[in-house]
């Protein structure tokens, strides 16, 4: 490893407010130099975006080591097929193309949720962790990463649920507590009504909950109601550029 991360793949989480990338050490899941944010461009549409991707690695040294970046959506063969809470031009989108024709690198493309779970289980709160591990992020939608024995299976979409007539996200979400002005508690009973969901379609050995508020765990973990062990994400705000690094070194050939 060298001081300025040259030749160790690259993380960038693309968020609704700021895209994130640094070089990740993927030995030990972490940052190998301090992170780049640049604010999300206003349409994020993939163009936009991928300029974006492009002005942030010409901030580090040149490089061929492959590039993954997180995306809120269906990702299948680098292709977008989904855009619940970002612009609708993404649908269709062939990503790692575009953004590999745009930054000159290896890009590959990785759903966000996806990405955090893979970290999650490979370095952080379930680590060394079989059987099914449901990984679950609270924000602006709910992302979920259905990781078994380690392997991830992609694109599970499980804040889409239908639950009692309504898109679980909407209801249960990290944005429906501050939009509904929700108590900890009040949240904690859609939490659980959503978590009782999961356990009886999936029965997993362990839910890990991942997103801004799970640095707020202690307000709202211990009101959930259910049988299944259920713990903070440990990666916190690194789980999405750290696993998509990983993601995109274990992709590219
Ligand atoms: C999207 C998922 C995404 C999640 C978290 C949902 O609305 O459909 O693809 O993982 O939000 O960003």
């Amino acid at each position: 490893m060298t001081a300025t991360g040259a030749g160790l793949p690259f993380g960038i989480d693309f968020g609704g407010s700021g895209i994130k990338g640094a070089p990740v050490d993927v030995a030990r899941g972490e940052f190998a130099t301090d992170r780049v944010r640049i604010d999300t461009p206003d349409p994020s549409t993939p163009e936009a975006v991928a300029e974006v991707f492009a002005s942030l690695l010409a901030m580090f040294p040149t490089s061929d080591a492959p590039v993954g970046v997180t995306v809120p959506g269906v990702v299948v063969k680098g292709v977008v097929n989904s855009a619940a809470n970002i612009d609708k031009h993404w649908i269709g989108a062939d990503a790692d193309r575009l953004f590999t024709d745009k930054t000159g690198r290896d890009v590959h493309v990785v759903n966000d949720a996806d990405a955090a779970g893979l970290a999650e289980v490979r370095y952080g709160a379930a680590k060394g962790r079989r059987g099914l591990v449901i990984v679950t992020t609270l924000g602006t939608g709910i992302g979920s990463a259905l990781v078994y024995d380690g392997v991830l299976v992609p694109n599970s979409e499980l804040g889409h649920l239908e639950i009692d007539g309504h898109d679980a996200e909407k209801r249960a979400a990290a944005s429906s507590r501050e939009r509904e002005d929700l108590s900890w508690k009040d949240w904690a009973k859609r939490l659980t009504t959503y978590y009782r969901k999961l356990e009886d379609l999936f029965s997993p050995e362990l839910f890990v909950v991942g997103g801004g508020v799970s640095k707020k765990s202690e307000k709202f973990l211990p009101l959930i109601d259910i049988d299944t062990e259920i713990i903070p994400a440990r990666l916190r705000n690194a789980a999405g550029i750290v696993g998509a690094a990983l993601y995109a070194t274990e992709t590219s050939d």
